[in-house]
């Protein structure tokens, strides 16, 4: 039988907005519940945000142990779904066996564009304005062995401004990924606590799935599970 809630790990490398976000989503009682905060770097602040929550925070180095020392935590914790919320390191291969099709990941572009190795942070946005693109916007894939390539679960588009800076850009689209993430995350919970290990594929219903100025701020009737 399926735990009612997912237990959830989350991995980051920085200052963790998106998993404040995820906190902040899957509240008590909720199908998902994080567990376990793990970062590749000592000082991220998503430690800071996970610890002042009461959750089990590591920093685990990303060397040549990485995948044994991840995978001990997730027995551990016995954790259901992972959820890369600003990682920036790849998931070594064997962890990405051990839970396959159960790792997410949140990449601020519209992938198969302006993803894969390199592409983090600013760079994105600056490749983005460059090509002249006219939409960026957030994507929520699962993770599979290469950067920012395994199947797209939920996309949301997000207009380039005239006049838009790598900052400006990068600041409207984390305001995207902060309702679209949990609101995959609840979905893959909702499956996984129903034994369904396949991640839905989230698809935009009716008229809210529009090139806003102002993000939407309830996805809930937006999404729906394929
Ligand atoms: C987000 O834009 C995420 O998509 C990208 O890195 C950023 C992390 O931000 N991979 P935060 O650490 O969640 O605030």
């Amino acid at each position: 039988m399926p735990p009612l809630q997912v237990p959830i790990a989350v991995l980051a490398s920085g200052r963790g907005s998106n998993l404040q976000a995820l906190m902040d989503a899957l509240h008590e009682g909720g199908p998902g519940r994080i567990v376990l905060v793990v970062t590749d770097r000592p000082d991220a602040p998503a430690l800071d945000r996970a610890r002042s929550a009461g959750i089990a925070a590591h920093h685990v180095a990303a060397d040549g142990r990485v995948a044994d020392a991840l995978l001990a935590l997730f027995e551990a914790h016995e954790i259901g779904l992972v959820v890369l919320a600003g990682y920036l390191k790849r998931v070594p291969a064997a962890v990405v066996a051990a839970l396959r099709g159960r790792i997410l990941n949140v990449h601020p572009a519209l992938l198969p564009s302006f993803g894969g190795p390199g592409m983090y942070g600013r760079r994105v946005h600056e490749a983005v304005l460059a090509s002249g693109a006219r939409l960026s916007g957030a994507t929520v894939h699962v993770v599979d062995e290469q950067y920012d390539h395994g199947p797209i679960v939920a996309q949301w588009p997000v207009p380039v401004k005239r006049g838009d800076t790598p900052e400006s850009l990068a600041a409207r689209i984390l305001e995207i990924e902060h309702i679209l993430l949990p609101a995959v995350v609840v979905a893959c919970c909702r499956r996984l606590s129903a034994g369904t290990m396949a991640p839905p594929s989230l698809a935009p219903a009716g008229d809210a799935f529009v090139l806003a100025d102002t993000p939407p701020t309830d996805l809930s009737h937006a999404l729906l599970p394929d």
